[in-house]
């Protein structure tokens, strides 16, 4: 006996149509209108959108930074992705200076086990490729872990110099991973941080106001052009404005392989956030900053014409009253993250197709199939097809809902989207077949998700 989700509306990124669909056990065993029922449990789906469950290709939970440690774990991070119809994230495990892969990929599971509701995947971050570092890049391949973190910015703390870039973009070309890249050009900004400490500017805008956006144009550049001379791909994390989009567009124009994901905060908040009174504005420091508002536009056509692949949301949470304040009189001490995971699926749906910038199909796309192609989880996550698992999220279009951190599941006490009005939410969320979120309801256990082991060559190799 199976699971009927009877009379919905399938979304994929190639399509969209009316469709049952029966899960038995993990996976998805059929997908056409006019299933019988036969003896399955039914779920009306009647006036809702199916679509595969949402893929979040960049969070950061449990991670130690700036003095602390963002303040979703594997559990409540986990959850609150459920909550908005997230069923697979990739999160980053960090290599710390001197030490091997494995010891970060070890911590990085024991964090996860026995907490995350949802499967998982994980990046590598690299800080160290001296010694055996290379070999540990293959190691990590064997391992699932398909992707690598690098740091064009943080100096002293996560960047690495253009030599080991070189070195592990090259890597990648023989073992087929992919580069993920923070581009901007740490080192100037530095410089630029340390002259507005002198001068007394210490409040969170500062933040915003030394890091420019060519320090980003500059450094998605300069990575570009180092994987096009490695013969890799490269994927720019988090990317921002307009002039690091006309990098990689300028790059694709080519045929480079380069792709990019933005986040909503970019796509949907200025600089002008903040700006706010007293030290508020610390809720929105994180790394690229937010831009003036004459970029947003520009990152929705970039959505649009396929310059930027994907929607991730690079959640750090970190709660304002007792970790933001850190860096109470010095900008530069505020830990650098903001929240949302737990979000992405409703600002994307809301702002992006009822909005019109972008069509259900490419919703889709951007938020889930993109994602698991380019991070080797295709076709076992990322769509709604025979043999997929069945990560389906039952999406009611019409429902409103009303974002803040009084009714949020994160584990921060505030929202970057506090006070939003969307319309469009998750009523259901099935992960491998098993119903997780009900209307509101968390079904599903800590511990259930499953770490993915992901392939190499993904989609940026194709
Ligand atoms: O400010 C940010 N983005 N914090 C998380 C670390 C990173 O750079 O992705
Ligand atoms: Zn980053
Ligand atoms: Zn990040």
């Amino acid at each position: 006996m199976g699971l009927l989700l009877q009379n919905g509306t399938v979304v994929t990124a190639e399509k969209t149509f009316p469709a049952d669909v029966l899960i038995e056990g993990e996976t998805i065993k059929e997908v056409r209108a006019g299933i019988p029922a036969a003896s399955h449990k039914t779920l009306d789906a009647t006036g809702m959108l199916l679509l595969p469950g949402g893929i979040d290709a960049h969070t950061h939970l449990d991670m130690p930074f700036g003095g602390t440690t963002s303040s979703d774990d594997f559990e409540t991070g986990t959850r609150a992705a459920a909550f908005g119809g997230t069923t697979t994230l990739v999160d980053f495990a960090i290599q710390a200076r001197g030490t091997r892969m494995r010891d970060a990929l070890d911590t990085w599971w024991k964090k996860a086990e026995g907490r995350a509701c949802i499967d998982y995947g994980l990046h590598m971050i690299v800080t160290d490729l001296a010694g055996a570092g290379l070999e540990d890049m293959d190691d990590m391949v064997r391992e699932g872990v398909s992707s690598f973190k690098l740091f064009m910015a943080y100096p002293n703390v996560l960047m690495v110099d253009d030599a080991t870039i070189f070195k592990a973009l090259r890597q990648t070309a023989k073992n087929g991973a992919l580069i993920c890249m923070h581009a901007e050009n740490g080192s100037v900004i530095d410089v630029i941080v340390q002259q507005a400490l002198a001068e007394g500017k210490t409040a969170p805008v500062y933040h915003a106001l030394t890091r420019p956006t060519t320090a980003e144009a500059e450094a998605v550049h300069r990575a570009i052009a180092m994987a096009e001379i490695a013969g890799a791909p490269v994927y720019i994390v988090h990317l921002s404005s307009e002039d690091a989009l006309n990098q990689v567009r300028e790059a694709r124009s080519r045929g480079v392989p380069a792709f990019a994901e933005t986040c909503p905060q970019y796509l949907l908040l200025t600089i002008e956030e903040l700006k706010r009174p007293g030290f508020e504005g610390a809720k929105y420091v994180f790394t690229p900053p937010l831009r003036e508002k004459e970029n947003l536009p520009k990152l929705w056509d970039g959505l649009k014409t396929d310059n930027l692949q994907v929607v991730s949301t690079d959640h750090c949470p970190f709660c304002f009253e007792d970790q933001k304040v850190l860096g109470k009189n010095d900008f530069t001490k505020i830990p650098n993250g903001g929240p949302g995971i737990e979000n992405r699926l409703q600002l994307l749906f809301h702002h992006g197709v009822n909005e019109g910038k972008l069509s259900l199909n490419r919703f889709v796309e951007i938020v889930s199939t993109a994602p698991a192609r380019i991070f080797g989880m295709y076709p076992k996550k990322g769509t709604i097809a025979a043999g997929s698992d069945a990560d389906i999220v039952v999406w009611d279009p019409k429902t409103e809902h009303l974002i803040s951190a009084k009714t949020h599941h994160m584990r921060v006490d505030y929202s970057m989207f506090e006070g939003f009005r969307v319309r469009g939410n998750a009523r259901q969320v099935f992960s491998r077949g098993e119903l997780i979120v009900d209307g509101g309801i968390f079904l599903g256990k800590p511990g259930r998700g499953a770490y993915l082991r992901r392939a190499v060559r993904g989609g940026a190799w194709k």
